[in-house]
């Protein structure tokens, strides 16, 4: 990574994709979802039924609900809290009435370990990825 010196002495640090490993592909079932917390930055990796993998902002725009609890049909995820329905690929709010979703490209390698791409500026701590299982003190940690 190049840094640069840019106004006031701050370092600009350019806005380089970094791919995370998450883990296994396995441990999110068909239909389901999961967080992950990346750096400074939560995200929910969704796989649909038929195993294609996408990943958004964890939190609905509307009122924070965990989409990772919602409900996938197709390419497209209900938020539990107000069944607002979100498209997966473009990130766009279906229904209506909430701002589109962030989205982060996804895959899984030849190991069949997901592959996450997080943009510098999601990532202030240096970059790792745990569970949302692991981001609460009662349950234990999988850090990948
Ligand atoms: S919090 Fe998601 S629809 Fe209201």
């Amino acid at each position: 990574m190049n840094a640069t010196p840019g106004r006031r002495g701050l370092l600009e640090i350019p806005a380089t994709p970094e791919r995370v490993e998450l883990g296994p592909v396995e441990e999110i079932p068909l239909g389901g979802g999961r967080t992950f917390v990346v750096g400074e930055e939560a995200v929910a990796v969704f796989r649909t039924r038929v195993g294609r993998l996408f990943a958004t902002q964890a939190f609905c725009p509307h009122a924070r609900g965990p989409l990772a609890d919602g409900m996938i049909g197709g390419a497209a995820v209900l938020c539990p809290l107000h069944s607002f329905a979100f498209d997966l690929e473009s990130g766009r709010c279906l229904t209506g009435g909430a701002a589109a979703l962030r989205s982060y490209p996804v895959s899984v390698d030849a190991d069949g370990q997901i592959q996450l791409e997080v943009p510098w500026s999601a990532r202030r701590r240096p970059p790792s990825a745990r569970t949302d299982k692991a981001a609460r003190p009662d349950a234990p940690a999988t850090a990948s």
